[in-house]
This record gives structure tokens, C-alpha cells and sequence, in this order.
């Protein structure tokens, strides 16, 4: 793997490895190999973060390698310089770069131009360190996706859901979304993924019917701040107790955080999860260190 760019361009296998690699790193965190040591690794944000940085900038030392945070106005990007010189310059001196930023054309191109292993650390298209992190929590609490359904109730359109309707066509397990109408993912985008195990409904109620993971994420995504319109049409989808009672026995509840209380998910049922919730939070820093030795070694 010379990069992780998308959930799209990931196959069965690698993502089965990256899970592996990263149970195993977790279960020798302390003492495993450092093979970033001597590195440096460039960490580009142009949008907030608590756990994607935290887990980079840990994940990264622990390994051996020094992370160096760069948010976009502490560089010549905040001031207008191209992420393509951005890309020439960082990749004759640093070792790997994790990117979070707006478009995902950016983070290719970055990892095109630069030459050096390049992480999509969240774009307005993809989460894929996140959705790691997610599946890695699931196989530990479920033990395996294969004959479960999953829910995503929210946005149908944002990083978080394009990103898991990748997981459901690569891995083939059962995922409803469940969206405002004018929420939904376009036919383009469906046509594309050709995915008969994805399927759309405005229907909450019935995408957490049976449900054995019940997955939310903000109404707004960064960048949509000011969007305050658009969360009137999410009232029916916020993951509270009575959409839970339909859900199946054993259930799990993740949210990718951070979470907005009362809106599309309930104080009650968040705290009822937070186990779940905040390990799979943890699983941030393991799913990464699995990227990063997988790109290292690659
Ligand atoms: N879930 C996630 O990516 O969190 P941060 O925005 O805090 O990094
Ligand atoms: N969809 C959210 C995910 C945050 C981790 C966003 O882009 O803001």
C-alpha cells in the first residue's frame, strides 16, 4: 500500500490486513517494532481536530518517527500557495504526510506530486481512518460483520456514510442508510458504487429494524457550518431510545464523534454507549498505526 487515500481504492484483503495489524498493535502497545524511527512525518490540517490529530501525533512516536502539525495557517497554503508546490517542497523533506483538508483531489494530488506515503486524514469525500477504526470496533465487539446489518441514520451524503458504503461494497455486508430525501447519495454516486447490499430509505425506523450496529454523525459537516437550514430536515433522524427499541438484541451504537448532544443523537443514548462510543475513539490511534506501518513497509 503506497497510500490510503479512500475506502474505494482499498480491497477486501487489505482492509482485512490493516484490521489484523491493528489488533495486533494493540495488544503490544508499548512494545512492538518502531519502524518509523528516524522519520518525519508532515500532519497538513486545514479543519479542526482533537482525535485524528492526537491519534496521528501519538501513533506516529510511538512508532519511532517525530509528527510535525502543520494547520494550514501555520504554512504558505493558509496564504494561498498551491497544495501542489505545497506537495514538491514537503516531499523532499519529510518522510509521509497525513492530510485533512476539503477536497479529495487535493490529498491525491498531494500524494501524486510529492512522491511520499500520504494519508487522507478526512476530506469532504472520505473518512477512511475513521471507518478503520469503526470496523476494527465492530469485529472486537461483534466479532465479524458477515450476517449483520447495519445502520447509518443521517446525513446520506457526507464523508462518514460514502465512506462506509465503500466498506459494504468491498467487505459485503448489509448496510441501510437512512436519510433526508434531499440528503440521499445521487443516482450518479449509487450507479457507481453498484452496491445491491447498500440500501437507501428515508425510513429510520426501518433501517434500525433488526439492526445490529446503529451508526450516526453530524447533521453538519465542516464546512457546513453556516448550513443551519439544512438541519431541518434531520429531526426524524436522530438516533434516540425509541428508535433503538427497534433495533436487535446486543446492539452496538458508534458515533465517530464529535457529537452534538440533541441533535442526531440524544444525551441518554450516547452515555447508555460510551463504552463502545470512546473505544472506538481509542481505536483511532490503533487502526492508524496500522496504516502507518502498512505504508512504511509497503
Ligand atoms: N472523528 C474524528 O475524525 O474526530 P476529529 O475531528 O476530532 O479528528
Ligand atoms: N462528517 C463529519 C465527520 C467529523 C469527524 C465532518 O466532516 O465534519
Amino acid at each position: 500500500m503506497k497510500h490510503l487515500l479512500s475506502i474505494e481504492e482499498l480491497s477486501a484483503t487489505a482492509i482485512h490486513s490493516l484490521l489484523g495489524d491493528a489488533l495486533r498493535l494493540k495488544a503490544t502497545r508499548g512494545h512492538h517494532e518502531t519502524p518509523l524511527t528516524g522519520q518525519t512525518w508532515a500532519m497538513i490540517f486545514t479543519k479542526s481536530s482533537t482525535r485524528t490529530r492526537v491519534s496521528f501525533e501519538v501513533g506516529i512516536r510511538e512508532l519511532g518517527g517525530f509528527p510535525m502539525f502543520l494547520s494550514k495557517n501555520d504554512i504558505q497554503l493558509g496564504r494561498g500557495e498551491p497544495i501542489q508546490d505545497t506537495a514538491r517542497v514537503l516531499g523532499r523533506m519529510v518522510h509521509g504526510a497525513i492530510i485533512r483538508t476539503f477536497a479529495q483531489q487535493d490529498v491525491v494530488d498531494f500524494a501524486n506530486i510529492s512522491g511520499i506515503p500520504t494519508v487522507n486524514a478526512l476530506t469532504d469525500d472520505e473518512h477512511p481512518c475513521q471507518i478503520l477504526a469503526d470496523l476494527l470496533t465492530v469485529k472486537e465487539l461483534l466479532g465479524t460483520w458477515d450476517n449483520k446489518k447495519i445502520a447509518f441514520i443521517g446525513d446520506g451524503f457526507s464523508n462518514m456514510t460514502i465512506s462506509w458504503m465503500w466498506a459494504a461494497k468491498r467487505l459485503g455486508f448489509t448496510l441501510y442508510v437512512a436519510c433526508p430525501p434531499d440528503y440521499s447519495p445521487p443516482a450518479s454516486f449509487l450507479t457507481k458504487l453498484n452496491a445491491p447490499n447498500v440500501i437507501i430509505t428515508h425510513d429510520a425506523t426501518l433501517a434500525a429494524k433488526d439492526a445490529h450496529v446503529i451508526n450516526t454523525d453530524v447533521w453538519l459537516s465542516m464546512g457546513q457550518e453556516d448550513q443551519t437550514e439544512k438541519e431541518l430536515a434531520f429531526g426524524p433522524y436522530q438516533v434516540n431510545e425509541a428508535l433503538l427499541t427497534n433495533a436487535a438484541s446486543g446492539h452496538i451504537v458508534l458515533h465517530c464523534l464529535p457529537a452534538y448532544r440533541g441533535k442526531e443523537i440524544t444525551d441518554d443514548v450516547l452515555e447508555a454507549h460510551a463504552s463502545t462510543i470512546f473505544q472506538q475513539a481509542e481505536n483511532r490511534l490503533h487502526a492508524q498505526k496500522a496504516i502507518l506501518v502498512a505504508l512504511v513497509l509497503a
